[in-house]
Order: C-alpha cells, then sequence, then structure tokens
C-alpha cells in the first residue's frame, strides 16, 4: 500500500514569479501534513528556480513527517544534504534547461559517481532512493550501488495516450516493480500522477510511497491544499491495497 509525499515545489515556483515572500512553501508543508501526507519532498535544483535554500533549512525544522530532499549529485547539493540530513534523498538528473526532471538518473553509466553519493548518504544515516525508468539494468545498477530505494519514473505511463499505450506502460512499470522486489529494493514512483491517472499505479501494491506535486498544488489553487492534499490521499487508499495488479 502506497502512501503520499507531497511536492511542494510549485508553490516555490509561484513566489518565484515575482521574487516575492508568498506563497510560502513551509506553509504549505504543514498544510499538507494536516491532511495526513506521509512526507514532504522539494528539489533544490542548483539554480534555484523554486525551492531556496532557505525552504530546505525551515522545512527541516518544521516537517514532522518525512523529509524527501529530492537531488542532483552535484557537490554543491550533496554537502547541503550532509549538513541538514533530510530523512531520504531522492538522487535525479538535472538539466538546466529542462521544465521538469527529464528521464531517469543513469545509475549504470554513473555507477562510480552513484555508489560514492549513497556512501556518504549512508554515513549520516540518509535513506538513499534513485529516481529511474523501470529499466532492469537501471534497476540492478541502483541496488548494485547500494541504494535504498527506486523511485520508479511513471511518466511515461502519464503521457501515454489510448488504453493499450497505458496499458503497456502499467506494465513496464509492474515489471519493474518485481525487479526491483528481487533486488530488494523499496519502490517508488512519481512523476505526471494526477487524480485521473492515480488509481491504476496506487493499486500496485507493492509501491511504498508516491511522490506528488504538480497535479495537487494546480488543485491547491482552487480547494486549499489541505483539501487537495486530502483528497488525492482518499484516491490512493481508495485503490490500494489491492490483489488487483492492473
Ligand atoms: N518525482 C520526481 C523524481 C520528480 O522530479 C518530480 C517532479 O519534480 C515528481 C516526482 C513529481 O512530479 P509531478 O510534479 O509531475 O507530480
Amino acid at each position: 500500500m502506497a502512501v503520499l509525499n507531497v511536492n511542494i515545489d510549485h508553490v516555490a515556483t509561484v513566489r518565484q514569479a515575482r521574487l516575492a515572500e508568498e506563497p510560502d512553501p513551509v506553509w504549505a508543508a504543514a498544510e499538507c501534513e494536516l491532511a495526513g501526507a506521509n512526507g514532504i519532498t522539494v528539489h533544490l535544483r542548483v539554480d534555484r528556480r523554486h525551492i531556496r535554500d532557505r525552504d530546505v533549512e525551515l522545512l527541516k525544522k518544521t516537517v514532522a513527517c518525512k523529509l524527501n530532499l529530492e537531488m542532483s549529485m552535484e557537490d554543491e547539493i550533496i554537502e547541503i544534504a550532509e549538513r541538514l540530513v533530510p530523512e531520504q534523498v531522492t538522487l535525479v538528473p538535472e538539466k538546466r534547461q529542462e521544465l521538469t526532471t527529464e528521464g531517469g538518473l543513469d545509475c549504470a553509466d554513473g555507477a562510480k559517481r552513484l555508489s560514492k553519493v549513497v556512501e556518504r548518504m549512508h554515513a549520516r544515516g540518509i535513506i538513499v532512493s534513485a529516481f529511474i525508468t523501470p529499466d532492469t539494468n537501471q534497476i540492478k545498477a541502483a541496488a548494485a550501488a547500494g541504494c535504498d530505494a527506486i523511485e520508479l519514473h511513471t511518466g511515461g505511463y502519464a503521457n501515454a495516450v489510448g488504453a493499450q499505450a497505458i496499458d503497456k506502460e502499467l506494465r513496464k512499470l509492474i515489471a519493474g516493480v518485481d525487479v526491483a522486489m528481487e533486488n530488494e529494493l523499496v519502490v517508488h514512483a512519481g512523476h505526471g500522477l494526477n487524480y485521473r491517472n492515480i488509481g491504476p499505479v496506487a493499486a500496485i501494491k507493492e509501491l511504498h510511497e508516491l511522490n506528488i506535486g504538480h497535479s495537487i498544488v494546480s488543485r491547491s489553487i482552487f480547494v486549499g491544499m489541505r483539501e487537495a492534499t486530502a483528497q488525492m490521499i482518499s484516491l490512493i487508499d481508495k485503490y490500494s491495497p489491492s490483489d488487483r495488479r492492473i
């Protein structure tokens, strides 16, 4: 049965649109927690386009549920994680021009660097998850590097059009979950999940955490952050746990 981590990056996106002080992602995190979120996820990008250092510092002090820091393997950001010690980091690839994280981390090609980062995080007691596509080689490489968990990229599923294409992407995710379980990895999932497409993913009972951001922040404009989070939690609960895999 999966639990929800709310990614609050886009609360900060609205703030940064005016380089202002509001809306404050720290307030948003409290609202998510009050709605029953399992965790708060923020991506401290090297370009600081949304979440800023000040946000992560305050969130570390105020978030009572899990704080999941999404980050690249840049030295500067790794040092921040080592200093702040979030409960979990999710390692992602990062490109300057991208609108959002594109593709998964290449754990096979960057195996040496990944192992080193995992070692540094583990030295601080931080859980390490790697954001990857549901590809067997990538999953095995993440396990070999010592990752505790993987976050399966659900973008392919979310962007698929038509029942057949959606089903094909869902099957890739389920196959990825199976390989991850065989390799003793905890499995998370996220990217592009929303109130309409969450059902079949939430029904994959081996999934532990779902990281969802844009759809929740979008809905919060109309119903508030607490209600938007509560609505997503109740949908996840409605579809899981279940013996049904598709
Ligand atoms: N997981 C990862 C690794 C991400 O990079 C993102 C986007 O920041 C998400 C989950 C959340 O995606 P979305 O905002 O589409 O829900």
